[in-house]
């Protein structure tokens, strides 16, 4: 089956009812038929039927091995980052969510791990700042929230010769747009809060691996028991609910984007655009090369810090908030929203300064759209 085919039927498990939507199990635990006997559930930190139907959902879209569903991005990243121990050097993206900096800097930086972060849209300087305790390469693809493209072929290759792994957060473009460990990745991690939720009513996270039977998936599946960060059924259903209509949306979202990034371009008041689908863009090739789509998030910088935190509260059809990916497209200021905590020095490598304005383009019609920023650039 193909991607929209497979948003809708899954992997077409339909219990003896034949409910075509998948029933909630709502079951903390499983009675044993007898001794020494289970019906394959237990208890529900462990495995749930609701939350296993989506697990095998996300592995079919991501093409992996294996999937664990939990309660939020960072709980997704977490059980990745649990992966390395003291003494590793893992390499970041140097422009990244803000919330799986601080993870790593204030969690995990603690126990000895060495995090250190990059451009990795520029594979050379990648390859230079390798190390002989490099253990992971951890990128977002395009990155948040200045829109770059790393390759995630060659940096595969590169994690593969140093006995590291490849971690790829595919938040931004769903497995809809691009399926990284079809590409040599080696985990994904997803804030399916985002486009994979889309209806802003659910936080949520995945990990998927490419090979279920590694030893990088038993670890997981082992912290997973462990520390009990598990989505639960009512959520499960809610995102598989929202990802029979995914392909749909992203594809509105993605065309919508290159409409008001071209807009964006001819404003007076707008200095830059970030969106891959402008044939400028320093990734076009790459991001065409390596996904299927551009997804619905650019970013832009106006003329002043003013103007920026104008346009915010000048706002109607979009809302000033942070998150992305929903069907309601949403405006956010990245400086004091999503990388609030970003060290200063990232910033300044980075280019995010108070100018910078994030969006997330929702369904609606885009001339709505356009009106609406049109009036709140031009207040
Ligand atoms: C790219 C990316 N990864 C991870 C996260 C964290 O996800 P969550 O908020 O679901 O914990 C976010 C949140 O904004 C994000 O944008």
């Amino acid at each position: 089956m193909r991607d929209h085919s497979l948003e809708v039927h899954g992997c077409n498990h339909y219990d003896a009812t034949g409910a075509i939507s998948t029933p909630i199990y709502l079951s903390a635990t499983f009675r044993h038929p007898g001794f020494k006997q289970s019906t394959g559930y237990d208890y529900g930190r462990v495995a749930n039927p609701t939350r296993d139907q989506l697990e095998a959902m996300i592995t079919l879209l991501e093409r992996g091995g294996r999937s664990w569903a939990v309660s939020s991005g960072m709980a997704a990243i977490n059980l990745v980052f649990l992966l390395f121990n003291a003494g590793d050097h893992v390499l970041l993206s140097e422009d990244l969510y803000g919330g799986t900096v601080r993870l790593a800097n204030e969690v995990y930086g603690q126990y000895g791990i060495d995090f250190e972060y990059i451009d990795t849209s520029d594979f050379d300087l990648v390859a230079r700042h390798i190390k002989a305790n490099t253990r992971g390469i951890f990128i977002e693809t395009p990155s948040n929230p200045m829109m770059l493209i790393s390759d995630v072929r060659r940096l595969a290759g590169l994690a593969h010769a140093h006995d590291a792994l490849l971690i790829v957060d595919n938040t931004f473009l769903s497995p809809h747009f691009q399926k990284p460990l079809t590409l040599g990745a080696d985990i994904v991690v997803h804030s399916g809060t985002k486009y994979l939720c889309g209806h802003n009513d659910i936080i949520a996270g995945f990990v998927t691996v490419k090979d279920k039977d590694s030893a990088v998936a038993e670890k997981i599946e082992f912290f997973v028991k462990s520390e009990g960060p598990n989505m639960s059924a009512m959520d499960a259903w809610l995102m598989l609910r929202s990802i029979k209509t995914l392909g749909i949306r992203v594809e509105k979202q993605a065309a919508n984007a290159l409409q008001i990034a071209q807009w964006l371009q001819t404003q007076p008041q707008v200095t830059h655009v970030y969106y891959p689908g402008l044939p400028e863009h320093p990734g076009y090739a790459l991001q065409k090369a390596q996904a299927t789509g551009f997804g619905g998030m650019l970013s832009f910088k106006v003329q002043s810090a003013e103007l920026a935190q104008a346009v915010l509260g000048r706002l109607h059809l979009i809302s000033f908030a942070e998150s992305l990916g929903s069907v309601e497209s949403l405006l956010t200021y990245p400086l004091v929203q999503t990388h609030a905590e970003m060290p200063a020095e990232l910033l300044a490598r980075t280019g995010l300064d108070d100018k910078l304005l994030r969006l997330s383009v929702g369904i609606e019609d885009v001339e709505d759209i356009l009106a609406d920023l049109a009036q709140a650039l031009q207040g």
